[in-house]
């Protein structure tokens, strides 16, 4: 329990299991933060034919220059993503005894509060977050294994992932048509595996150039929305340098995870990016990954592959691409390599 960053409001010291060795604390490049694209869903579903092209030509082309959007006025209300991340605060801002109940450094678990990453190898540093990891089939028969507090927790969790959920098969419906697959083609065992919540608390931290709050890494889902409060801290790689996305209001960030590259064999990229930690306010997020189920088949899509664009991934059982990712803790190049054919 004690492992928790949260119990402690201001940290006046960094305990050294969180420093980073030098090799591994990248450099942060000075000015180096960049506007992602963002993407106006009009309403999020009805769309005219002229602005559904318009739409897709804009998430195929930020998807292919960076791997990463955002996207405004997509139906779900300011005020559900307001409580979202008021909830979460609340959360992480309860008492010690509150939150023990919750505790839990058992991976196998699906619903658990934890510090650092389970991705962290076990001789390696820690990282500077806490994070409340649930996991939810069909909403709302998951939600009575979701903390009862704070009391708005579960009503407010419930509704958001059925909204956001389906902000992430409207894009994905997009995004099919534009890459020309065959219609409905994320629908069914690429999307009806669990969608996961990452809400992720990066208390202040005294020592920001020693520390990560998260370690680089790519997500294992097919696509990650994230729901970032006012204060930032992520970055993405870009043209080889880290750059920072700073939160932009009401906006929800996208990102693709690796089974959509693979699935797309490379056309659409998965990003590399990281939490950083800052020393003057406490910082809130929330991932959502949608993931196929487990025992789905992964490859890259027929209607991609052919003769001049050889498949260069393999095909695979998406719970044996978690197994591996965990194994490797998460290090892009080693996952991606793990795929390749003839890698
Ligand atoms: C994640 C993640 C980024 C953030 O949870 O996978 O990348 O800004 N989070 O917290
Ligand atoms: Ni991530």
């Amino acid at each position: 329990m004690d492992n928790l960053l949260s119990n402690d409001k201001f940290h006046q010291t960094v305990p050294k299991q969180f420093i980073l060795p030098p090799e591994m604390r990248v450099p942060r490049e000075v000015n180096c933060t960049m506007s992602l694209p963002v993407i106006n869903l009009r309403g999020g579903s009805h769309f005219h034919v002229e602005d559904r092209d318009q739409i897709i030509e804009e998430i195929l082309h930020a998807g292919k220059e960076f791997g990463f959007f955002q996207v405004i006025n997509y139906g779900v209300s300011e005020q559900l993503m307001r409580d979202m991340i008021r909830v979460i605060e609340e959360f992480f801002n309860m008492s010690k005894e509150d939150k023990a109940a919750y505790y839990s450094e058992d991976t196998s678990k699906t619903n658990r509060l934890f510090s650092s990453s389970y991705l962290a190898q076990k001789d390696g540093p820690r990282y500077w977050r806490d994070c409340l990891r649930l996991a939810s089939y069909h909403v709302p028969e998951t939600t009575n294994d979701w903390p009862d507090k704070p009391a708005k927790l579960r009503e407010v969790l419930a509704k958001f992932i059925v909204e956001a959920r389906e902000v992430s098969m409207t894009l994905l419906s997009l995004i099919s048509e534009g890459l020309g697959l065959k219609e409905g083609y994320f629908e069914g065992d690429l999307t009806s595996g669990q969608v996961i919540i990452n809400a992720n608390y990066y208390p202040p931290c005294p020592a920001p150039d020693l520390t990560l709050g998260l370690l680089p890494h790519c997500d294992f889902s097919l696509i990650t929305l994230l729901l970032q409060g006012a204060v930032s801290g992520l970055e993405i790689m870009h043209q080889g340098k880290w750059v920072r996305v700073d939160p932009v209001q009401n906006a929800l960030v996208i990102n693709f995870g690796h089974q959509l590259e693979i699935i797309t064999n490379g056309l659409l990229k998965s990003v590399e990016h990281r939490g950083v930690t800052n020393s003057g306010a406490a910082r809130t997020s929330l991932a959502m990954f949608i993931m196929p189920a487990k025992e789905c088949f992964i490859s890259p899509a027929k209607e991609i592959v052919n003769e001049e664009n050889l498949p260069l991934y393999k095909s695979f059982v998406f719970k044996e691409f978690l197994r591996i990712y965990g194994e490797l803790s998460a290090k892009r190049v080693d996952v991606m390599e793990a795929f390749k054919i003839n890698g």
